[in-house]
């Protein structure tokens, strides 16, 4: 156990507060696969009750990829979706960002794939891997980018296909995820918008905890071990939802106190969508009511990197975020890797 966890203190680590210029987000979109499998699906499939998962998880159902998609496609269509909305020339785009742990290969990059897609010939791609926690961690990695000059508009995507790296048999892990992308366009502005603050952390320590043995190129994928199942995402359920309900409360706090901000400051909170009671819990901590704090998981599942994407996309379409509002984001994932951000939307 890691002592940070221990102490449910999060470290300023990699803490990062652009100065001078900014990276409004311009554009949205996000995608989900077509099909939804519902919880009274799985209880035909698994051993396991309607009751069940929704009275642990709040999930009611979840869009799963059939043949043909993968999370290129879903990410595309988002990123499509995002510089469609952004009303920009798609040859302005200098980079693709793609925060995924659910890759379509182990290389090429996915974001070389998107790039393809959508023919943004003029950007450079590369992807992040940062699990739950990939938005969070990828929107510090492409607001840097811009900060620093390196490029003036950015297509920033989290996608993840989760559903395909589960055993669909294991009820622990098959009832959780569903496949998903949001995307995001960034782009370069003198006045304060996007994001403002950030905190990031991560503790690698605790990397048993959600992990994917094989397939790598510590344990690369023999027939014994994919009949194994290691192939396969492996969670200690209990655990992650422990830590992950007192590091999401801490670094929460710890953003608002290097923005300067308090809760009532924010129009609304966003947090990466897992369980209904882990963000119950959270709200408790942080002494909100219900309603200050976005859920949109029952339709989803836990989409991982793309769900915080998802749910701003959800929470603007519902008119609960408007231009100008503080928006806190907060996220925990595998890794184990956590962080808050704090933008203007
Ligand atoms: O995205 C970031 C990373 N992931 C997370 O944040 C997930 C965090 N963890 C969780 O959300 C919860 O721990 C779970 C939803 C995964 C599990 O809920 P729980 O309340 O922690 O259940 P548990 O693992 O303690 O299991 C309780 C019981 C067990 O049976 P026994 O040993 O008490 O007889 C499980 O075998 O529930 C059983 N169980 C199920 N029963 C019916 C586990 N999964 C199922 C299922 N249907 N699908």
């Amino acid at each position: 156990m890691s002592k940070l966890f221990a102490d449910a203190v999060v470290p300023q680590l990699g803490t990062h507060q652009p100065t001078h210029t900014f990276a409004a987000m311009v554009g949205w979109g996000m995608a989900v696969p077509e099909h939804v499998l519902s919880n009274s699906d799985l209880e035909s499939i698994l051993e396991t009750t309607s009751e069940w998962i929704e009275g642990r998880t709040g999930i009611l159902e979840r869009h799963i990829v059939g043949p043909g998609e993968c999370t290129s496609t879903l990410a595309t269509t988002a990123g499509q979706q995002a510089i469609e909305q952004a009303n920009i020339d798609p040859a302005t785009i200098d980079a693709i960002v793609l925060a995924t742990c659910t890759p379509d290969r182990p290389f090429p990059s996915t974001a070389c794939t998107i790039q393809a897609n959508l023919g943004l010939v003029n950007a450079s791609a590369f992807d992040i891997v940062a699990a739950c926690s990939g938005f969070v961690y990828g929107l510090n990695v492409a607001t840097a980018l811009i900060s620093s000059g390196f490029a003036n508009t950015i297509l920033f995507i989290a996608a993840d296909t989760f559903t395909n790296y589960v055993d669909r048999q294991d009820r622990k892990t098959a009832v959780l995820f569903g496949d998903g992308a949001g995307a995001v366009v960034l782009q370069k502005t003198a006045e304060p918008s996007g994001m403002i603050t950030s905190v990031l952390g991560a503790s690698g320590e605790d990397e048993h905890l959600m992990i994917v043995e094989a397939g790598g190129s510590r344990l690369p994928a023999t027939p014994e071990l994919l009949s194994q199942g290691c192939q396969y995402v492996m969670m200690n359920g209990r655990e992650v939802f422990r830590l992950a309900v007192h590091t999401m409360s801490a670094v929460a706090i710890q953003a608002l106190e290097q923005a300067q901000l308090s809760l009532d400051d924010i129009a609304l909170i966003v947090p990466h969508q897992a369980n209904l009671r882990i963000i119950d819990a959270v709200t408790k901590q942080l002494k909100l009511t219900k309603d200050r704090v976005f859920v949109n998981l029952q339709h989803y599942g836990n989409t991982s990197a793309a769900s915080i994407p998802i749910a701003l996309c959800d929470a603007a379409k519902q008119g609960l975020i408007r231009s100008g509002d503080y928006v806190l984001l907060v996220a925990f994932g595998g890794g184990m890797t956590w962080g808050a951000s704090i933008i203007k939307w």
